[in-house]
């Protein structure tokens, strides 16, 4: 099988990473990549942003599949183009992306299929969002509708802060992103990502990963887009997969088919498991970058034959294996993200690669010969452990073989796993 992966980050270097020990794949080509992508796959000069082009590319070399990495594309519809050109395509149409798109789509499929998500309301104006506001109270969460690269949500402590952020949205903070704000219930609980492949009839359970979000030690300072994470989360016990699966991605599935827009691809549910059970946070449609590097870590299973099952309607009857273990990636990103930093710092050393670590490229670059950081977040250290603690053990260890001078990152990814292994 022919395939072109979409995508440049550490998501997109884990996937090649995967797809090319596939003894089915006969070439891998990938746009607009990184170094560590170029190490598997063919790198193509594609604007990805031009969907037509990216078709033409594909028809010109007999490409079988396309696996798109980001939800941008998708969102922008690059998967109906090419599923228009007979290409299979490993992602969901613009409208069924919608549900990352729209936080407010999926609040209102959620109230129609009874999946248990906090209560909402729905506002185009400041003065009736604001109304809502107080009339709920706070704790509560503030979200702009539409894309805000991960920014768009506040989590108020108090009224005020609520009423600002309400106020921040509708004064054009997140652009287009925030012409329409969500108001929603404060959800109390441990938060957990959980992966799971429909071919828009099947849905067939990936894994849990637990990400951290905030810039700094001990969950403090701004939202990232991730500063590590690690796969299996422990939270979600075999009972919590079942639940989750029954209440929450089984009716979102079928939600998707009734409303005509059939969801294929991979659903990131980002839940809430409080006193109550797993509840929706949000959805996204496709891999989590850095969720993505520890699943991929651990997956026994060919991954090719998944993703082309789900492009094309036969999931059914498959089945995953994974390794018995647990997978930690540690983010090193540029000093200053996610604020500004510089560009082109040079990386001059990375650990050796082993059975149980790996090194996933995201924002880097070669240049006059050398490895340089261009991006935010840089380099996925990952390892992989018989218990989150030896796994954290070995992702440091590996980290502390990085040189670089302008990298930072967390020293206490994974913290709940290994409180709860010595608890
Ligand atoms: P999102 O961009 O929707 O993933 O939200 C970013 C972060 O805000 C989430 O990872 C949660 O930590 C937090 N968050 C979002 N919605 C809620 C909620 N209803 N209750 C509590 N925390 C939330
Ligand atoms: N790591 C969170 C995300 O990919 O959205």
């Amino acid at each position: 099988m022919k395939v072109l992966l979409i995508g440049s980050g550490g998501r997109e270097h884990a996937l090649a990473w995967k797809i090319a020990q596939s003894p089915k794949l006969t070439k891998l080509y990938a746009a607009p990549g990184n170094p560590g992508i170029a190490e598997e796959a063919e790198i193509v000069a594609l604007d990805t942003d031009d969907h037509a082009a990216v078709a033409e590319f594909c028809l010109k070399k007999k490409i079988d599949f396309v696996v798109v990495g980001p939800e941008g594309p998708l969102v922008a519809g690059l998967a109906d183009v090419l599923r228009a050109a007979g290409i299979a395509v490993f992602g969901p149409s613009a409208a069924a992306a919608q549900l990352e798109g729209s936080k407010g789509f999926t609040k209102d499929l959620c109230a129609r299929y009874h999946i248990p998500t906090g209560a909402y309301g729905r506002f185009t104006d400041a003065k009736s969002a604001k109304a809502y506001v107080r009339a709920q109270g706070a704790p509560i969460v503030i979200k702009a509708d539409g894309l805000a690269a991960g920014k768009g949500v506040t989590v108020a402590m108090t009224l005020d802060e609520a009423l600002a952020a309400v106020e921040d949205c509708f004064a054009g903070a997140f652009g287009a992103a925030g012409a329409e704000v969500v108001v929603e219930a404060y959800l109390d609980g441990e938060e957990a990502s959980f992966f799971c492949l429909s071919d828009g009839k099947t849905a067939l359970a990936l894994a849990s990963a637990q990400d951290h979000k905030r810039v700094g030690d001990g969950d403090t300072g701004p939202n990232t887009g991730g500063m590590g994470a690690y796969s299996p989360a422990p939270v979600m016990t075999s009972e919590m997969i079942e639940r989750t699966m029954k209440e929450i991605i089984e009716p979102t599935m079928r939600g998707m088919a009734e409303s005509g827009h059939p969801f294929s691809g991979v659903f990131f549910a980002g839940l809430m498991i409080t006193a109550k059970g797993p509840e929706l946070i949000e959805y996204n449609v496709r891999f989590g970058d850095p969720e993505c590097q520890v699943l991929m870590m651990r997956m026994k299973s060919d991954l090719l034959p998944l993703l082309y099952a789900a492009a094309t309607g036969t999931l059914a009857g498959m089945a995953i294996e994974w390794r018995d273990e647990t997978a930690l990636t540690v983010v090193m990103a540029s000093k200053g993200y996610p604020g500004s930093y510089a560009k082109n710092t040079p990386i001059q050393a990375l650990p050796t690669a082993s059975a149980t670590t790996k090194v996933f490229h995201a924002g880097t670059a070669m240049k006059d010969g050398g490895l340089v950081a261009t991006g935010g977040r840089v380099l996925n250290i990952t390892a992989t452990g018989a218990s989150a603690g030896a796994a954290k053990d070995g992702a440091y260890a590996a980290v502390s073989a990085v040189a670089w001078d302008n990298g930072f990152y967390r020293h206490d990814i994974g913290w709940r796993a290994v409180a709860r292994e010595k608890a």
